[in-house]
């Protein structure tokens, strides 16, 4: 099955709030989002979003120029559908629907790239260096990029498909020059069936 049907698929039989990776909030990422960009006008993109509510909750803190993306349009519809339930803040919303390692975003840079839990289903080196190719392309030289994997304890498997687990050193390798490691920290996340898995999350400054 191709990737984007896999997904479009989970989406459109599963519950927002049953598959594994749900958390009612993405609060390790929102904090760190904070520490990282406090600037409430920086451009922050959300890779891999699904229906996951960090832009509500950035949306609610003030971000005013935010793009998300994901391959399901199935996950885009929903959350968008909910977003807009936000009112006038949700006119500060850019919706991509597409492969992150084929996506171009035209001339826009970003000063935040979030990911959470997508860069570690790929598995083929081809697509990894895509992937690091768009984000260099993406974001703004002295910006950041904000990657949550599983670490070295995590699954082997997500949602049926093999994931790449990392540690900081092996994130940094793929990702190559031109990204300064500013931290990293090993967080837990309980599953809704009662399971944790462990994420490493990591930061990096695009070399000017
Ligand atoms: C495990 S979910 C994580 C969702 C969200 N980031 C979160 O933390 O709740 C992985 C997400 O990545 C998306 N995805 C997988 N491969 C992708 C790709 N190549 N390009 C863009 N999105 C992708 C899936 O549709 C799914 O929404």
């Amino acid at each position: 099955m191709y990737t984007k049907d896999h997904w479009d698929n989970v989406y459109a039989t599963k519950d927002f709030n049953s598959v594994s990776w749900y958390a009612p909030h993405l609060d390790k990422s929102l904090q760190l989002i904070e520490e990282i960009c406090p600037d409430r006008a920086a451009a922050i993109v959300d890779i891999g979003a699904g229906e996951s509510t960090l832009v509500d909750d950035l949306l609610l803190r003030g971000y005013g120029d935010l793009s998300v993306l994901d391959i399901s349009a199935t996950a885009i519809e929903f959350t968008k559908r909910r977003v807009d339930q936000l009112g006038d803040k949700s006119a500060h919303v850019n919706w991509h629907v597409g492969d992150i390692t084929q996506y171009k975003f035209g001339p826009k840079q970003f000063d935040l790239w979030h990911d959470r839990a997508v860069f570690h289903f790929l598995t083929d080196p081809a697509a990894r260096a895509a992937y690091v190719n768009t984000v260099r392309r993406s974001v703004k030289p002295g910006g950041h990029v904000l990657i949550a994997t599983f670490g070295p304890d995590g699954p082997l498997q997500c949602s049926g498909l093999d994931v790449v687990r990392y540690d900081q050193k092996k994130l940094q390798q793929v990702l190559g020059d031109g990204f300064e490691l500013l931290g990293s920290e090993i967080t837990s996340h309980l599953t809704p069936m009662g399971s944790n898995q462990q994420f490493l999350y990591c930061w990096f400054r695009v070399g000017r």
